[in-house]
């Protein structure tokens, strides 16, 4: 498999706070990578770094051979907040993704009408973005992502906003997606389950400038399989701070060192 996103000791700094320090990781081509971490520990900062949205401060970020300098239509951003164009119409924020990546007038609409199809949302074509749910926002942002046919897609917390039987639906919608058009995927959560659920491998970032905790690879992907409660555990294990434990050791060990 190539290698789609390749991260090589890349540092991000929010003013002179180390947030991301001297990460690497490589990411093939048609992987869901899911990121998770404590809160505030950087994984929308390294997100926003592979969209091109941010700088990286040190050390570099390429996507297919070529670094990152710049947004691209190339990684498609879905973000929490629904991101998509109020005053167009479901159809037209679809519409466009298509043309911007140059599919021809003429096969326009009958691409934009399979994708509406997909994602359920047949009847309600000619709506504006505001007279949908929530949840019927998110499904329109995942085709307008995915219909644009980008090398990668970024996905920060997509469902974080959505109460939890439409987070089931949306995650079931979006394993169904990426089967019929497979991409690259870099996947933000600080949910353990949508993490087992969604990534072929799961990144546990440490707080704001310690290092990676974990990097676990999820053995039967987008399934229930018993076979991933050990990428569970080990993913739950990580993400309890070890700095936490440190300054709050056990009462046990408290009373040993005593
Ligand atoms: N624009 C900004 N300016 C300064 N600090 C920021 C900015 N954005 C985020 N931070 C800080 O960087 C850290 C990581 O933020 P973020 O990437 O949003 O974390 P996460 O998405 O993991 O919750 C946090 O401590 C946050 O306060
Ligand atoms: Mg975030």
């Amino acid at each position: 498999m190539s290698t789609a996103i390749e991260i090589t000791g890349a540092t991000l700094r929010h003013g002179a706070r180390t947030i991301v320090d001297g990460l690497t990781l490589s990411i093939p081509a048609g992987e869901v990578l899911v990121v998770t971490g404590p809160s505030g520990c950087g994984k929308s900062t390294l997100l926003r770094a592979i969209a091109g949205l941010r700088p990286v401060d040190d050390g570099t970020i390429a996507v297919a051979g070529e670094a990152v300098t710049g947004t691209s239509r190339d990684r498609a951003m879905v973000f929490q907040d629904d991101a998509l164009h109020p005053w167009r119409t479901v159809r037209k924020n679809i519409l466009l993704a298509l043309t911007l990546r140059g599919v021809p007038r003429s096969r326009r609409r009958a691409e934009a009408d399979r994708w509406l199809g997909e994602i359920g949302l047949d009847d309600f074509a000619d709506h504006l973005p505001r007279e949908l749910s929530g949840g019927m926002r998110q499904r329109v942002q995942l085709a307008r992502g995915l219909a644009g046919a980008p090398r990668a897609v970024l996905m920060d917390e997509p469902f974080g906003a959505l109460d939890a039987q439409t987070r089931r639906s949306m995650q079931q919608l979006l394993i169904r997606t990426l089967t019929a058009h497979p991409a690259t995927v870099v996947f933000v959560t600080h949910d353990i389950d949508e993490a087992v659920l969604l990534g072929d491998r799961i990144v546990v970032l440490g707080r704001a400038g310690e290092p990676v905790r974990a990097i676990v690879d999820v053995p039967e992907p987008r399934t229930s399989s018993s076979a991933n409660d050990a990428t569970r555990t080990a993913v739950a294990a990580a993400l309890v701070s070890p700095t936490a434990a440190a300054v709050h050791p056990p009462a046990a060990q408290q009373k040993a060192t005593a």
